[in-house]
């Protein structure tokens, strides 16, 4: 047998064993009739979805970190930050004793309470009966009573939509992980990003076998650092192979 066709047919049956093995519980509707539709051939081309490279110019100031937490304690201070998709908010409890921003925007639909099991533990437990926004609030009234935490409950688009335009020094985004919705989240966070600004993505990753969906971060992501020409300053490894890549925004292309 051809060569390219036995290591074609190797790699299709990793995919397609990886995505019978996953025991996980699927949170995303996509995921159906990816699964339906899904021969082994196919889930190899979705995985690897067509992006441009990043060009070297762009990653020669780049550092490479133990993972998102280190690369965090590495960002300034004091700053005006925005963290679109907050979950529980353990990520936002961590930036807002390192970094004791200015201003810390929590932006979520807060909707994870109408699921009966959000990552692997009950959400009647977790949220105490409470809604998922209600339950945040409390989490963190403290600094909402300060004036240093809003609480934005919406679509990110929608939320980061309300600030004026070069408002925020960092965004960390933890949203939608699809194409279509980091893309339109990146349409506006490139207006309300100020020049010389952070953008951290999350989950810079094609798939996510815990709910066997796929992801479209990493083409996002490298069409807007190409467009906007835009430097990568950091690229944090986790051992969840979740990585975080961050860039500094330096002028809106279009
Ligand atoms: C992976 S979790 C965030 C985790 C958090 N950043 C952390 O590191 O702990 C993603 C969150 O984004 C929220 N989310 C997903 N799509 C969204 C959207 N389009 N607008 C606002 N929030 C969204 C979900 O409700 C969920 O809480």
């Amino acid at each position: 047998m051809d060569l390219k066709i036995l290591l074609q047919r190797c790699f299709n049956s990793i995919g397609y064993h990886v995505i019978k093995q996953s025991k996980y519980v699927k949170l995303n509707s996509e995921l159906d009739a990816f699964k339906t539709e899904a021969r082994p051939e196919r889930i190899w081309t979705r995985l690897s979805p067509a992006l441009p490279e990043i060009p070297s110019h762009l990653l020669r100031n780049s550092r490479l970190v133990t993972n998102r937490y280190e690369l965090m304690k590495l960002l300034p201070r004091n700053a005006v930050v925005a963290e679109v998709g907050v979950a529980f908010g353990d990520f936002s409890d961590f930036t807002l004793k390192v970094l004791e921003p200015f201003k810390f925007v929590a932006i979520d639909t807060f909707e994870l309470h109408k699921f009966e099991r959000v990552f692997d533990v009950s959400s009647a437990e977790k949220f105490e009966g409470l809604s998922h926004g209600g339950w945040f609030l409390k989490r963190f009234k403290e600094y909402v009573e300060k004036g240093v935490m809003e609480v934005q409950m919406g679509l990110s688009w929608d939320m980061l939509g309300k600030y004026p335009d070069n408002y925020f020094d960092i965004i960390y985004l933890d949203a939608d992980h699809s194409y279509d919705s980091v893309r339109k989240d990146l349409n506006v966070i490139k207006y309300k990003i100020k020049a010389g600004g952070t953008i951290i993505f999350n989950d810079y990753t094609v798939f996510d076998p815990y709910t066997e969906t796929p992801y479209g971060v990493p083409k996002a992501v490298n069409e807007f650092i190409v467009e906007n020409n835009c430097e990568v300053i950091f690229f944090a490894l986790q051992p969840t192979m979740f990585f975080d890549l961050a860039v500094k925004f330096n002028e809106r292309k279009q």
